[in-house]
């Protein structure tokens, strides 16, 4: 089977065949998905479902157009692999923070976040995104594909979503079509709590579920934090359902 995109990896192998299919063959394989054809995601089961009924599942060899050529036992394997990228199946409890923060103040509060979810025994990916710092817009696109859940901490910038923040939150809507995954939203704002609605509208018509949205108004207050880590209960009954 010659599949062009379709069971690709970013990596290029020291051989043309590869032996087996290890823990950063399958993680270059999910990247290179979600990245390059999570788009399609769709068409991908529905033509995998037609190739495997046309040839009984008889297949000997896939070679795609990128990484190495799979054959013999591989195969099956790949195939299951495809699935689960394909359906956005969650893997090793991950769950991923993805946040901009201009003077630090969503920064805190993910720090907050990110020491319960470990707490609790979840993979958290962490992804921040300001001025200083930008993290890997591939390797989150790769991550969250099969991740629990996604928390996004968003400051507001001129009534909008910090811009990088926006461009992201655009890019995991377009990547995971059909949203599905547990959103828990937190904004924070100067003088005008507008972007906590409007960043769950978008979400929500999108198809993700969000769970709770919680605006901040600068620092974090005592309050604010109590119903944070009531939110951060709920999200986690969300991820272990
Ligand atoms: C360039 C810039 C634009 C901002 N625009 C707004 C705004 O339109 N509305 C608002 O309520 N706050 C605005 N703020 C304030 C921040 O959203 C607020 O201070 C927030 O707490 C910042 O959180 P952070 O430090 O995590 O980015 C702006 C701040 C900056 C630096």
């Amino acid at each position: 089977m010659i599949t062009c995109d379709v069971f690709g990896a970013y990596t290029i192998p020291k051989s043309v065949f590869i032996d087996y299919l290890n823990d950063e063959y399958v993680s270059s394989m999910r990247k290179y998905f979600a990245n390059i054809i999570g788009f399609y995601r769709d068409n991908v089961i529905k033509n995998l479902d037609k190739v495997l009924a046309a040839t009984k599942g008889n297949i000997e060899i896939i070679a795609p157009a990128h990484g190495a050529v799979i054959k013999g036992s591989l195969v099956n394997k790949a195939i299951d692999l495809y699935r689960e990228f394909a359906l956005k199946t969650p893997v090793d409890r991950k769950v991923m923070v993805v946040y901009s923060s201009m003077y630090g103040f969503v920064d805190g509060i993910m720090s907050h976040v990110t020491h319960v979810l470990s707490d609790w025994g979840f993979n958290v990916g962490i992804y921040k995104f300001t001025d200083k710092e930008r993290a890997s817009i591939g390797d989150l696109i790769g991550e969250v594909n099969n991740a629990l859940g996604i928390v996004l901490g968003v400051s507001t910038y001129d009534t909008e979503p910090f811009p990088l923040m926006d461009y992201v939150i655009n890019l995991l809507i377009k990547k995971l079509r059909g949203g599905g995954k547990p959103v828990l939203l937190i904004a924070d704002y100067g003088w005008g709590d507008v972007v906590l609605r409007h960043v769950k509208t978008r979400l929500e018509k999108a198809g993700f579920t969000v769970i709770d949205a919680i605006s901040v108004n600068g620092i974090l207050t005592k309050e604010d934090l109590d119903k944070i880590d009531i939110a951060l209960q709920s999200f986690k009954q969300a991820l272990t359902q």
